[in-house]
């Protein structure tokens, strides 16, 4: 492996500009651009004739409607809600995330952070440290970042007062330090006039710092974070011929040369690298930031999702971590749920096990928390059902960010950034016993599935699992029924009847019915099970075809009007709160393997039919 001092990074720095709304962002970075020569002649005498329209600075050209227009641009059509710029010094290439300060985007505050190394937070002299610049410090440092710069705006508005940007500065010092900032700047500036930005402001001669821009071209960001050792997550597996077998993917770390020893994880198997190729042909090594396709000395296996790292110090693989989460949907986080979780090119199904505690953004103070709501943050445990190699966010932020989605609209539920594993994944292993399920069913001449009622209450759902069953034990089957009452007074007499509990009611009787299969049996499960993404968890416990999906339906109405238990009709008097149908929604089966309709079937007919069309 070479180990020679690396190259002056040629990567860029990338920060996120964030502030209160009106402390002077949008100048801030129009004056930044403009000073480092990145706007367009045009552009700028677009500036200034709208400044002359519009503008609040007499003839002066007005930088925040060159930003705020770029911003327009850039938002129309594309719903992008953080703008990415670049710009370029002779010594550095920058690429600011320009983060809007209201409330409802503190996802896109933590979009543009997770992608920076570094936060600029403007204040307004005027206003000292306002709720929002508090907020985004602590949005800033929760998602890995630990370069902040206070720049403290306006300052020629306080006549370049020193007692007032000290005072700012000491409040801002002890709000960083409980968030964990490491390198922290504080610094008066001017982006009216652009006075400690770009040059230095002479007559506050007691600010005796760089200026802005000087810090952005020096800072050493690179330091703090691990990046030596070889990493690559694999985005696809490259084959343009039957003897060529390549792996593609950008090196999230460290660096890699032909001849290198690797270790593929989670596998754990080891080779070497036998070529890299890049889009202009063969190289001798390659690294961070670099897109490559590897080529290795053996056959191995790794697929998509696999890191390709140095072998001698390979990432950790683990199957539950604490990480820090910001949700951004509007259906709330529910524990236990299961959810896909997207991180580097690997996907696997997550469930958040455990919410620690929530934070309170404006105070910083942690709260208990049983869910988390929009614009949220917390800290959580996750469990994944696959082991995945991961590294914790500060050390390898390219294998430590991930995204979590919502299976039932694909939409973006949730990122984060994993902190640590909660446990190897090694641990904890599977055991391979001798008598395998195969052989159980075998004996007892059987086919095992699970059958899954889901209907409302009092759509027929025990009448219908009782009868089939009897038909399956009548045919000498080996079956077992999972009743919804009758679990619910054993295994799970903790439940109620709340959007959590359900879905840990279904979480346990989806996992017990995969054991009873793999015992060979019969499985059926009657319980309303009323929301769709449990169902899609227990479709994902079963190999494909073990599993089918029935509907047992009727109107809301008709089952009211069955109501064997007299349940609808105290749950309308408001005697039972959380009844499904009622003030508990139901969600329909969207495909079904099944769908019965018991409004024109009975339930001898319902049995039939499953038995005829589904056993
Ligand atoms: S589920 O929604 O979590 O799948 P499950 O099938 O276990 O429900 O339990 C439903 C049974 O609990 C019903 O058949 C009914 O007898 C009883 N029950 C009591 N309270 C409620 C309620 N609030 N909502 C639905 N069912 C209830």
């Amino acid at each position: 492996m070479n180990r020679s001092a690396p190259a002056p990074s040629a990567l860029p720095l990338r920060f996120v500009l964030c502030g209160a709304v009106d402390d002077g962002k949008s100048t801030l970075l129009g004056r930044l651009l403009c000073d480092c020569r990145q706007v367009f002649a045009d552009q700028m005498r677009k500036v200034e004739e709208d400044s002359r329209r519009w503008g609040t600075r007499g003839d002066e050209a007005d930088l925040a409607l060159l930003v705020d227009g770029l911003r327009d641009e850039r938002e129309q059509g594309i719903t992008i809600d953080v703008a990415y710029r670049s710009f370029e010094t002779a010594r550095r290439r920058f690429i600011v995330a320009d983060a809007p300060g209201h409330e409802q985007y503190t996802r896109n505050m933590a979009t543009g952070a997770s992608n920076a190394e570094l936060a600029v937070v403007v204040a307004d002299a005027r206003k000292g440290i306002l709720p929002q610049t508090a907020r985004h410090t602590r949005i800033a440092a929760m998602f890995g970042i630990r370069h902040v710069v206070l720049a403290v705006n306006k300052m020629d508005l306080v006549l370049w007062d020193r007692s007032i940007f000290q005072a700012i500065a000491d409040e801002y010092r002890s709000l960083a330090r409980d968030s964990a900032v490491e390198n922290l700047r504080i610094m008066p500036v001017s982006s009216l006039t652009g006075d400690n930005l770009t040059r230095r402001r002479d007559s506050a001669e007691w600010y005796s710092g760089p200026t802005l821009l000087e810090h952005l071209e020096t800072v050493d960001v690179e330091s703090s974070i691990e990046r030596e050792s070889f990493r690559m997550p694999v985005q696809y597996v490259n084959r343009p011929s039957p003897d060529l077998r390549g792996y593609s993917g950008r090196i999230a770390a460290g660096r890699v040369a032909v001849g290198d020893r690797v270790r593929i994880s989670p596998s754990g198997t080891e080779t070497l690298v036998e070529s890299i190729v890049v889009w202009q042909g063969a190289r001798e090594r390659a690294e961070r930031g670099d897109s490559v396709t590897l080529t290795l000395a053996n056959e191995v296996d790794v697929t998509r999702g696999d890191v390709i790292a140095e072998a001698f110090n390979p990432p950790g693989v683990t199957d539950q971590f604490q990480a820090n989460l910001i949700w951004m949907s509007d259906r709330p986080l529910v524990v236990g749920r299961s959810y896909l979780l997207k991180i580097h090119s690997r996907e696997v199904t997550a469930t958040v096990t455990r919410i620690k505690y929530r934070l309170d953004v404006s105070r910083g103070s942690r709260l208990a928390g049983a869910t988390m709501n929009l614009n949220d943050l917390g800290t959580v445990n996750i469990a994944t059902n696959r082991p995945i190699p991961y590294a914790p966010f500060e050390r390898y932020p390219g294998l430590g960010s991930f995204i979590m989605i919502d299976p039932i609209n694909n939409e973006t539920a949730g990122a984060g950034t994993v902190n640590f594993a909660l446990r190897r994944a090694s641990n904890i292993r599977w055991q391979d016993f001798h008598v395998t399920r195969e052989a159980r069913q075998e004996l007892k001449l059987q086919r095992a599935r699970c059958l899954w009622l889901t209907g409302l209450p009092a759509s027929g759902k025990s009448t219908i699992a009782n009868l089939l069953e009897k038909r399956l034990h009548a045919e000498g089957h080996h079956t077992y029924l999972l009743d919804g009452d009758n679990v619910r007074h054993g295994l799970n007499r903790d439940l109620g009847f709340t959007e959590a509990d359900r879905v840990e009611n279904i979480r346990r009787v989806a996992e017990v019915a995969r054991l009873l299969v793999d015992a060979g049996l019969i499985v059926i499960v009657s319980f309303i099970s009323p929301f769709r993404s449990e169902r899609a968890f227990a479709r994902g416990l079963f190999e494909p075809g073990d599993f089918n999906e029935i509907f047992v339906d009727a109107s809301i109405e008709v089952c009211a009007a069955r109501d064997p238990k007299g349940l609808y009709a105290r749950a309308m008097r408001g005697e039972i709160t959380n009844f499904t149908g009622i003030d508990s929604p139901y969600e329909q089966p969207e495909n079904p393997d099944l769908h019965l309709d018991t409004e024109k079937l009975g339930p001898e007919e319902c049995a039939e039919l499953i038995l005829r069309q589904v056993v």
